[in-house]
Formats: structure tokens, C-alpha cells, sequence
């Protein structure tokens, strides 16, 4: 892992925490589990998305990705059927809504393949 990536891994994990602390504080009581996308032909590894990470307890906000991006009754599904492909997220689509643009991009690779 190179420097950036790992002082960008402990803020994310900070965010994390500091996410985590304020369901505790109030808001909602518990989030949606995290899930973990079945890895497609040639993936460096399991992505797992975690909602504790994307959304603030107290302003849960759960229509900026569902049902626009993501179904909730079909886990794994993007709300089009198709399945996750970098060339369609470099374009702004899919996790790249935000990911290469407000989020950290797509160059570290391990910061989602695990
Ligand atoms: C940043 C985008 C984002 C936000 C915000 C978000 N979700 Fe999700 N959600 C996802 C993704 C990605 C998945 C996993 C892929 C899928 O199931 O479509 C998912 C999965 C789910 C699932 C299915 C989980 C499973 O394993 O069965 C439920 C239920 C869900 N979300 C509810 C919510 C609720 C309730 C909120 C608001 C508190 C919310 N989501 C906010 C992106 C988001
Ligand atoms: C609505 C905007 C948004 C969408 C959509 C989104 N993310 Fe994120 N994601 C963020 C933000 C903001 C952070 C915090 C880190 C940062 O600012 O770079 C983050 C952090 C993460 C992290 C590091 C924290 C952790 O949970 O380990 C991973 C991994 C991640 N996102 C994966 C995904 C994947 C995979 C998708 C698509 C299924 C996705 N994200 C969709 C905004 C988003
Ligand atoms: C913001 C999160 C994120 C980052 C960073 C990321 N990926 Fe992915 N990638 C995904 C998700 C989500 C999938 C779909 C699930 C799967 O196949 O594991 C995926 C799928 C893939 C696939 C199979 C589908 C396709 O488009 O070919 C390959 C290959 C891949 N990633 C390579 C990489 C490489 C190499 C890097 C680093 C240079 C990287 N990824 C960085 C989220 C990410």
C-alpha cells in the first residue's frame, strides 16, 4: 500500500468509527448490513459496501442511492440489472457517482478490493 493509501484507509476508518459512535448517540437505531458484492471475472478481490461508512445516522438521506441507483429487495442489484463494470463507474455511473468525484477514486485499488 503506498503512504496516500494508507493515511486515506485510516481517515475513511475514522469516519467509520466516528459514524458508527452517533448511531449510538441517536438517530437511527441500526443501519442496513454491509454487503458484499460477488466479485465478477477478473476482480483483485471481494467488495464489500458498508452502509455505516455512506450514511449519516441522524440525516440518513437512503434516497440518494435507492431505488435511483441501487434496488433494497434484490441485494447486489443495480436499479438498471447491469452488472458493476469500471468502464460504466469511470463515466460517472454506478459507486462512481460519487467515487472519482466527492470520494476517493479509483487508482488504490484496495481501498474497495479486499
Ligand atoms: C451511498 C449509497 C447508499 C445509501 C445512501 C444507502 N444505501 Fe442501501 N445499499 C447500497 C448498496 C450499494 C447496496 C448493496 C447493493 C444492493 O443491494 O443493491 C445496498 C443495499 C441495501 C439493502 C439490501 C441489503 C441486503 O443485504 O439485503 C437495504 C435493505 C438497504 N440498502 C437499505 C438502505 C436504507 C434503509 C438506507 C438509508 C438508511 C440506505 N440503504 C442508504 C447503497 C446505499
Ligand atoms: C453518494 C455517494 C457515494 C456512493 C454512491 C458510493 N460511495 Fe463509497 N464512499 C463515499 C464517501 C463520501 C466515502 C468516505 C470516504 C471519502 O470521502 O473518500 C466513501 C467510502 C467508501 C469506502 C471506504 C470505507 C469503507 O466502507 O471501507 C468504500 C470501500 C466504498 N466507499 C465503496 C463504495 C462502493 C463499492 C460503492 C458502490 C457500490 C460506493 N462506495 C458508492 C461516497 C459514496
Ligand atoms: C470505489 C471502489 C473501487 C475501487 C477503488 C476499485 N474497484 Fe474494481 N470494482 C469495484 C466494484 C464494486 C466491482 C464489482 C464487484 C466485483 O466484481 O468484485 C469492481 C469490479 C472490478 C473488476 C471486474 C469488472 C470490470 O469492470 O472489469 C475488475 C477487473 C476490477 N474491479 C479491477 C480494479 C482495479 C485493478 C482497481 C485499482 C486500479 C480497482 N478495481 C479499484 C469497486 C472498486
Amino acid at each position: 500500500m503506498t503512504r496516500i493509501a494508507r493515511t486515506l484507509r485510516r481517515l475513511t476508518l475514522l469516519f467509520a468509527v466516528l459514524v458508527a459512535s452517533t448511531a449510538a448517540a441517536g438517530g437511527l437505531d441500526k443501519l442496513p448490513a454491509d454487503y458484499t458484492f460477488k466479485p465478477s471475472d477478473g476482480s483483485p478481490g471481494k467488495v464489500t459496501f458498508s452502509h455505516g461508512s455512506h450514511v449519516d445516522p441522524k440525516k440518513p438521506g437512503c434516497t440518494t442511492c435507492h431505488p435511483k441507483f441501487w434496488k433494497t429487495l434484490s441485494p447486489g442489484a443495480t436499479a438498471d440489472g447491469k452488472p458493476i463494470r469500471h468502464d460504466v463507474m469511470e463515466k460517472g455511473g454506478q459507486c462512481g457517482t460519487c467515487h472519482g468525484k466527492a470520494a476517493f477514486g479509483f487508482d488504490s485499488c484496495d481501498l474497495c478490493h479486499r
